[in-house]
């Protein structure tokens, strides 16, 4: 049946008032586990307490012997890579397109990142690392983009064969598997972000997981120093001397924040089961519906649905623009539905066109990137729509009209031309 569309004065698809949306949802648990750590302790200067609970359970739930709160996934990604020995004249290779405190961190290094284009879900291609590896490459970094995991088999592969590291970005996919193995558990090294509306949010904080021992002594003395490292790094260690003021940096993690955090991570799996739910039905709804490209994802991967990201494809839809495709959705009262802005590849922002002025060290060894130069990123952003993906039993109406706002747009575009 036509039906006028609400950007050429039609009856919008949803009149309910925004938001939308709201994450993290705040529940009694949340509200009780707040008040109860406000008068235990506002601040933790070693391994005890909820940091203590919380690290051990994160940790085992990744099957890692180490994990270290933080206060941002920032600082978390900071430590990894410190934690590891990047320094100047090495070389990392990054995904092009990631939120960019993926890679920001490592100019702190002054190692130098070699950008990467992306697969069809915006996840960094493992034949384009290929292509990439030097003699200076010393390690790769990756982000699960969205929720979906990285191609894992091929990364790891070529890590190995290359005798590269391999540091995890996980701020996007808390819980998310790759043929049964959790996301941040491939790695020599994994952080993820607990900020605003990540799976597992404490308003701000991160994380940091590793096996290894030196990495994760390491990574304590660069943002956690005094009582913890004396607490955790063994006398007898050569770098014991530097407990009192490790590197001097400080990115402990904020006790109500962690409490908040440790609620929702209780309950993530039960909030990816029903995000998946979700997802797959906007995808079986959506799928076969000219003018979008869905996320592919083998059943084999479990995404863990940090949004819903499609590709809008303009030429399915006799080249209506974008920009004329989004108004009308948000015209239909849509408006959770964005268009990730300051996700962007990476070569689009001054920082990386011309580093040295704000990191002096790339005078000497420079990189320069342009736009342009990493196509299927560019392509990708260029054309992404984002959709929450909602995660409670009483969101299914909202979801519904959603997808009737999306198939409203579609079935009507000729009206747009
Ligand atoms: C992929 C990715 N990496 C890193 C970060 C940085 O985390 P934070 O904001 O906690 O410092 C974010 C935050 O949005 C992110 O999305």
């Amino acid at each position: 049946m036509k039906t006028k569309l609400a950007i050429l004065g039609g009856p919008k698809t949803i009149n309910k008032k925004t938001p939308h949306f709201i994450w993290p949802v705040i529940t009694k648990q949340i509200e009780r586990a707040v008040t109860k750590q406000l008068y235990k302790s506002i601040s933790i200067y070693d391994r005890s307490g909820i940091f203590e609970d919380f690290e051990n359970s994160f940790a085992k739930y990744h099957n890692r012997k180490y994990a270290l709160l933080f206060n941002s996934g920032t600082n978390a990604i900071h430590s990894m890579f410190v934690a590891a020995g990047l320094k100047k004249g090495d070389e990392v290779i990054c995904p092009a397109y990631t939120f960019f405190a993926t890679v920001t961190p490592l100019l702190f290094t002054n190692a130098k990142p070699v950008l990467c284009d992306s697969d069809e879900n915006g996840n960094i291609d493992p034949k384009e690392i290929r292509k990439k590896i030097s003699s200076k490459t010393k390690g790769v970094v990756i982000t699960h983009m969205w929720g979906i995991p990285c191609q894992m088999d091929k990364i790891v592969k070529i890590c190995k064969e290359n005798n590269l590291l391999l540091f995890e970005d996980c701020s996007h996919a808390h819980g998310a598997k790759y043929k049964g193995k959790v996301v941040g558990s491939f790695g020599d090294l994994a952080a993820w972000s607990l900020q605003g509306p990540k799976n597992v949010s404490g308003g701000e904080g991160g994380i940091l997981t590793t096996n290894n021992k030196e990495f994760y002594y390491k990574a304590l003395l660069l943002g956690h120093y005094n009582k913890r490292c004396k607490q955790e790094i063994p006398k007898n260690h050569s770098l014991y001397k530097y407990a009192v003021t490790g590197m001097g940096l400080k990115y402990r993690a904020h006790p109500l924040a962690i409490a908040i955090a440790f609620e929702m991570f209780k309950n993530l799996d039960k909030y990816l089961a029903k995000k998946s739910f979700f997802a797959k039905k906007i995808i079986k709804e959506l799928n076969k519906i000219k003018g979008v490209a869905l996320p592919k994802i083998p059943s084999n991967i479990k995404s863990s649905w940090y949004s819903f990201v499609f590709q809008y494809k303009p030429e399915e839809l006799e080249n209506l623009p974008i920009e004329k495709f989004f108004a009308a959705l948000q015209a239909e009262g849509l408006t959770e539905i964005d268009r990730p802005g300051s996700t962007s590849p990476l070569n689009l922002f001054p920082l990386f066109q011309n580093p040295s002025e704000l990191f002096p060290v790339y005078k000497t060894s420079p990189f320069s990137y342009k736009p342009g130069d990493f196509p299927k990123a560019e392509k990708f952003y260029q054309n992404a729509i984002k959709i929450p993906v909602w995660a409670f039993k009483k969101d299914l109406k909202i979801v519904d009209a959603y997808i009737r706002g999306i198939k409203k747009v579609i079935n009507n575009y000729r009206d747009l031309l």
